[in-house]
């Protein structure tokens, strides 16, 4: 019974772009956005992703390496291990600038993550300036600490321009484990 209610207030959810996460004790009100499994795969490497509105350029590819799809629909990532992310991008604007910021999102908000590099040009090839109409690439590699909490997790990243506009903005699903 409490389960069809939840499926329905989650139909309902859907429409009015609120979701109310019920247990036996508590209720949580969030926004759907962040829980609903609605990103896409990459077609070459399989990484799922979500694109969060960098509309100034255009995705080509996406790449969590190792990204063991064994639970299912989530990166998983091993706690002692580093992990590299790979993405190439054709940029539909200029900028002298990239910056880069990385959130965790763990119940629905968005934690910054800790990121030695915010500076994007050291990890694009080519570098800086973002040019409009090239493609690019950007690699970054992290370790996942033993110290970081088992558990699921969408990670955010975002790459924004010297005007302070999103270029770039992805999550992707993952399982640290
Ligand atoms: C992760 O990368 C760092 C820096 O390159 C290296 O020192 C470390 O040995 C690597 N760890 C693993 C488990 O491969
Ligand atoms: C970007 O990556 C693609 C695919 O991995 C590769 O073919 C291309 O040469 C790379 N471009 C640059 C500028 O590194």
């Amino acid at each position: 019974m409490q389960s069809q209610l939840a499926s329905l207030v989650l139909i309902f959810c859907r429409l009015i772009c609120v979701k109310i996460v019920s247990s036996s004790t508590i209720m949580v009100v969030t926004r759907f956005d962040e829980d609903f499994p609605q990103y896409e795969y990459d077609t070459t490497s399989g990484t799922p992703y979500k694109n969060c509105g960098g509309s100034e350029s255009v995705l080509k590819s996406v790449e969590i390496i190792p990204c063991d799809l064994k639970s299912g629909d989530r990166c998983v990532l091993d706690r002692g291990t580093n992990v590299t992310f790979k993405m190439s991008f054709l940029s539909e604007k200029s900028s002298k600038t990239l910056q880069a910021k990385i959130y965790g999102i763990i119940d629905y908000i968005p934690v910054p993550f800790p990121f030695p590099q915010p500076n994007a040009c050291k990890d694009i090839r080519v570098s800086c300036p973002i040019i409009k109409g090239q493609l690019y690439n950007y690699s970054i590699s992290a370790p996942v600490k033993s110290k970081y909490p088992k558990g699921s997790l969408w990670i955010k990243g975002e790459l924004i321009e010297d005007t302070g506009n999103l270029l770039v903005c992805l999550k992707i699903p993952v399982r640290i484990d």
